[in-house]
């Protein structure tokens, strides 16, 4: 299965068992003055599918260097960036070169931002192998690092030359890590696809995991071709991210995991649109049973008046007003600016 991302520039997702393999061929046609490779990718992807994704790119010909880094958010700062740079430069990286980030959402988005810098910019290709990458961060352009003050807070759009989607690296995936992705699967059937929604709910995402992927990628794609650079649409694809980021943060980053920690933020959004008489009846109820199906949590551990303060520092926040994605229904959705003293009354029907 293919997509095509129309944004500048244009880019192809494809999605296919065992396309790793590809790699070689596909850099060779896309980027035909390519000579050299950094491949980057974390400590526990490395032992996994380094060897694999090396040998096919050296079959066409390419030279390729590997850096790896310790896996995990703790290494997503600029140190781990400048110690790409450096590998950069001992493999002599031109600006007709290319990097290629083999991993999560960490590695995609620190490869991309090194990508994005080196020499002002060179092309580099997504070979996403977490969920969450897979449906998520590997399309659409944002690449970053966090600072100590807050994550992801220096970065740069990006656009990759190409996203190559392996279903069949989720199978060494840890549980937990699927289940994280899976709070943005459920996502984008809440905002985009009733019809996807249900299909989640009456068959097991992993039977038809290639579908599932494509599904995603295919909802990312039209609002990312929409609003390349989030100043408007893009906001839709932060539904639950109000609360589920507020909760990371009172937990300080070492409680509940993102896509976890967004499924109940979506489960309070729906209560919360309910109770406004924006949502319908019963939505609130249909998403916690699907997150709860998938083995997510669907109800908060903290109290909403302790979950509140920290909605103060939402990146959708502006002035003294807090953008609100709210459902009219499963599969549609809308944007609310609100004043931001208003949000504490709205949210009397959760406490
Ligand atoms: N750029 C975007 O649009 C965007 C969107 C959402 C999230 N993000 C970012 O994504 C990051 C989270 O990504 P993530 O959840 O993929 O985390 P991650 O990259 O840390 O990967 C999670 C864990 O899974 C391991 N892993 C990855 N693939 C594996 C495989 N196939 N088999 C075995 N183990 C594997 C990794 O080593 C790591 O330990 C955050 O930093 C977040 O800010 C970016």
């Amino acid at each position: 299965m293919k997509l095509t991302v129309h944004t500048n520039p244009a880019y192809e997702i494809l999605i296919e068992d065992g396309c790793l393999q590809q790699i070689g061929r596909q850099a060779k046609v896309l980027l035909p003055k390519a000579k050299r490779t950094v491949l980057v990718t974390d400590s526990h992807v490395g032992p996994l599918y380094v060897q694999s994704v090396k040998e096919a790119l050296e079959a066409a010909g390419f030279t390729v260097f590997v850096q790896a880094f310790p896996a995990g958010e703790q290494s997503k700062n600029l140190q781990t960036i400048s110690s790409f740079y450096r590998a950069f430069a001992q493999a002599g990286l031109t600006r007709t070169d290319f990097a290629v980030a083999l991993g999560g959402g960490v590695c995609g988005d620190m490869t991309g931002f090194a990508a994005a810098t080196w020499l002002r910019g060179i092309p580099f290709i997504q070979v996403p192998t977490t969920l969450l990458a897979q449906v998520d961060s590997s399309v659409g352009g944002k690449t970053g690092v966090d600072l100590p003050e807050g994550k992801n807070l220096v970065g740069a759009f990006h656009q990759p030359a190409l996203v190559l989607i392996d279903p069949q690296t989720l199978a060494t995936l840890p549980e937990t890590f699927f289940a994280d992705g899976m709070g943005e699967v459920i996502k984008y059937g809440c905002i985009r696809d009733k019809a996807f929604f249900d299909h989640l709910c009456r068959e097991d995402c992993r039977r038809w995991l290639p579908e599932v992927l494509f599904t995603c990628a295919d909802i990312k794609r039209q609002v990312v071709e929409k609003d390349e650079r989030d100043t408007g649409e893009r906001a839709i694809l932060n539904f639950g991210h109000t609360f589920g980021h507020a909760l990371e943060r009172v937990q300080h980053y070492s409680g509940l995991t993102h896509g976890k920690a967004v499924g109940i933020g979506m489960v309070l959004m729906a209560q919360l649109g309910e109770a406004s008489g924006i949502t319908a009846p019963g939505t609130a109820t249909q998403i916690q049973s699907l997150l709860e199906q998938y083995g997510l949590p669907s109800s908060s551990p903290v109290r909403i008046d302790d979950l509140l303060p920290a909605t103060a520092y939402d990146k959708k926040n502006s002035g003294s007003s807090i953008q609100l994605v709210l459902l009219k229904t499963i599969g549609e959705c809308l944007t609310r600016d609100i004043p931001r003293t208003e949000l504490s009354a709205l949210c009397e029907a959760l406490r």
